[in-house]
């Protein structure tokens, strides 16, 4: 049985005065049984976060492979650990999109954030086009294959699906769009690291809000959720942790 896992994505948003909707967040977090819950905040805000989370895991959105050293801009695992950072998302669409990132510069992310223990979300969808030609599930587990480690351990390792037309657009995956993918992402975690690949979490992100939650969660092989604009405020955020709660 795998633990639901629900995680905001505040992505480049937030300021020192939204601090109060993380305490927000823990509370609701800490209240809600049988659910993971995590927060990545800009880097600005990961240690004043890490402040107020009462029990909250706060992460980071990005991690450079390397440890140290002439990487302008960059921050290491090492440093995200230092800040009590828990978890990081490496491989999201906008950094593939905005920073050209390929399937092996995130699994050098990846194996990096992994040895110093950090929780690593890995992220992978089609643009629509990809899926317009029929090609979304040949490039969704492409990148799963790609851009994974192949020694993830499975409390560790999380995948996240974001179909990028689904991202800030309001448009869902429908729940049938949403189990095909994650079939066969779970198909091609068993293909690649055996038994173990059943026990990854695999979340849907893209558009999630607290009235289609529950029909995600209800999905085969929906294990969370990876949330943008909706994790900004604790008025949206807790009852998409609630809707898991209930799952
Ligand atoms: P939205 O929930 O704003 O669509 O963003 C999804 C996402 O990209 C989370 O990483």
């Amino acid at each position: 049985m795998r633990r639901k896992l629900v995680v905001g994505n505040w992505k480049m948003n937030g300021n020192l005065h939204q601090l109060a909707e993380i305490a927000e967040i823990a509370a609701a977090a800490k209240a809600a049984a049988g659910v993971d819950v995590a927060l990545c905040p800009p880097f600005t805000l990961i240690a004043p976060a890490v402040a107020r989370s009462n029990g909250l895991a706060i992460g980071a959105q990005d991690v450079h492979p390397a440890e140290s050293g002439a990487h302008t801009g960059a921050v290491s695992a090492a440093m995200l650990k230092e800040v009590h950072a828990q978890l990081v998302i490496v491989g999201h669409s906008e950094r593939r999109a905005e920073a050209g990132e390929t399937d092996a510069q995130v699994r050098a992310k990846a194996e990096a954030a992994l040895a110093r223990g950090l929780q690593t979300i890995v992220c992978v969808g089609e643009s629509e086009a990809e899926r317009e030609a029929g090609r979304h599930v040949d490039v969704v587990t492409g990148q799963v294959k790609g851009s994974l480690p192949d020694d993830g351990h499975e409390g560790e390792m999380v995948v996240a699906y974001e179909p990028i037309w689904a991202i800030g657009t309001g448009k869902v995956a429908t729940p049938a769009d949403v189990a095909e993918m994650h079939a066969a992402i779970r198909g091609a975690l068993r293909e690649r690291l055996g038994e173990r690949g059943g026990r990854i979490r695999i979340l849907y992100g893209g558009s999630v809000k607290a009235d289609n939650a529950a029909e995600l969660f209800a999905v085969p092989d929906v294990d969370g959720a990876l949330v943008g604009g909706a994790s900004l405020t604790a008025a949206q955020f807790v009852p998409i942790v609630e809707a898991a709660a209930r799952h």
